[in-house]
């Protein structure tokens, strides 16, 4: 079993060192936050991610958290998870990265640092050269992307579709990729550019997928199909597969926003300009405010008008807000005159702009509502299109960002519902095509 020192106790950084923990390995934890170290070592985890309390408490005599840099000099094993936002030109900020490359302490032996946070091609290169300047040419460098998804983080983690290690010398390749023996997933083993390009181009196809359905999706609405009829059709075209087709108001959080920006700016600032991933980002942005539409043609004006937004958390089983739809929701109903209340089961919706009131269960957040707009795909929210909730209501609106509820139902109960991509009916059941209204 090997000695790992991690910096970074964020998503990826606690998920590995628990996960690595588990399969046995010796983990030191280091982070610059006092209060998460001391959160950490009093047993409490710093944000809302399944199972992961769990695996700290059943490892805590093979996990130390700490914030002292000199704690995982022993360590042969020096993971790199800290986070990588976009500057303002849409570059990724590898600050953190250098603090640690310049705060690492004396190391003897051979020991590896591991780039697990998400860094544009040819970061390896340059912190490679940096160790060397460091008179750190004995310690070796790997790459190795991470590719969990918060919500499933833990599960990813164990049981990948795949682990990436890319590596300037066959031996610390290898060594990376002994540490997961115990995990049965296939290793691909790259060169560094390799690796790090494949952690960018997976997501910015998975964000081209979202985005492609949700073009789909407003054609259907202009045209009378229904995306999830069509979505399922296309799914199940094995060239094709049934992921990441689910139309929706957009991506967000904290890798998919930011990665597809550093990918288009990596390419720009290489002289190529990425044509398709600048659409993609562009019907992401659009897709967020195609709320803002469907509620103003049930209600006209939004002015003095009470929108409930159910979910602000980026997706559902996380607390994670980093560019969650919500934001922009909420600033763009907040300009246009609407009185805005928000719930989440577990997010802080204090980074909501201010003017949004936060409130404790759903419903508060519809009582008196003219609309309410499930935004985040909670499974509380299921039953959502209930007489209880109609009948709290001033005007019994539920625009579905998520095609969450049964349309049928919905009606059925006495709500007029829009989903995305699915059939507007008036009250007396006749279809209206997107352009017709
Ligand atoms: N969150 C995800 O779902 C996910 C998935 C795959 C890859 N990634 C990538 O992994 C990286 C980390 O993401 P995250 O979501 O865990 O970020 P995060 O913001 O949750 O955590 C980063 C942590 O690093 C700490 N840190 C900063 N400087 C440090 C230093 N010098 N020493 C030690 N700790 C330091 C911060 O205090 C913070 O706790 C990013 O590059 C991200 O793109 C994230």
């Amino acid at each position: 079993m090997a000695q790992v020192g991690i910096f970074g106790a964020g998503w990826v950084g606690l998920v590995t060192g628990a996960c690595f923990a588990e399969l046995g390995h010796e983990v030191v934890i280091r982070d610059v936050v006092p209060a998460k170290i001391d959160a950490l070592k009093s047993g409490a985890v710093p944000f809302h991610e399944a199972d992961v309390p769990e695996l700290l408490e059943r490892n805590r005599e093979r996990l130390t958290f700490t914030l002292d840099v000199n704690e995982i000099a022993k360590c042969e094993f020096l993971f790199i998870c800290v986070d990588t936002p976009p500057t303002h030109s849409g570059d990724a900020d590898l600050s953190r990265v250098w603090t640690v490359i310049d705060e690492l302490p004396e190391l003897s032996g051979h020991p590896i640092v591991v780039m697990k946070s998400t860094v544009p091609v040819g970061t390896g290169d340059k912190v490679r050269h940096g160790l060397d300047v460091r008179g750190l040419g004995h310690v070796g460098y790997a790459s190795n992307p991470e590719f969990l998804a918060e919500g499933n983080a833990v599960r990813d983690f164990m049981e990948p579709d795949r682990v990436v290690v890319g590596a300037f010398e066959e031996a610390d390749g290898a060594a990376v990729a002994a540490l997961y023996a115990k995990i049965d997933a296939p290793i691909v083993r790259a060169d560094v550019n390799s690796a790090e390009m494949i952690k960018l181009a997976a997501n910015a196809f998975l964000m081209t997928r979202i985005s492609f359905i949700n073009e789909i999706a407003n054609v259907c609405e202009a045209t009378g199909a229904d995306v999830v009829s069509v979505a399922e059709g296309v799914g199940l075209d094995r060239r094709l597969g049934p992921h990441f087709l689910r139309a929706g108001i957009g991506y967000g959080g904290s890798c998919f926003p930011k990665d597809s920006l550093a990918l288009k700016q990596l390419a720009s600032n290489s002289g190529y300009h990425f044509q398709l991933l600048s659409a993609v980002i562009e019907v992401n942005e659009l897709q967020k405010r195609r709320v803002i539409g469907k509620l103003q043609r049930h209600l006209g004006s939004l002015r003095g008008k009470k929108i409930a937004l159910l979910g602000l958390a980026f997706k559902p089983d996380t607390d994670d807000m980093r560019e969650a739809p919500s934001i922009v929701l909420a600033s763009r109903l907040l300009a246009e005159g609407a009185e805005v209340r928000g719930w989440d089961p577990v997010a802080d919706g204090s980074v909501l702009p201010r003017g949004v009131e936060i409130v404790d269960s759903i419903e508060a957040a519809v009582a008196d509502a003219d609309a309410a707009v499930i935004v985040t795909e909670w499974a509380q929210l299921k039953t959502l299109a209930r007489p209880e909730i109609r009948d709290a209501m001033v005007f019994p609106l539920i625009v579905d960002g998520r095609n969450l509820l049964d349309p049928d139902e919905a009606r059925a109960n006495g709500f007029a519902y829009e989903g995305i991509g699915r059939p507007t009916v008036t009250t007396d059941g006749e279809p209206v095509l997107a352009g017709t209204r």
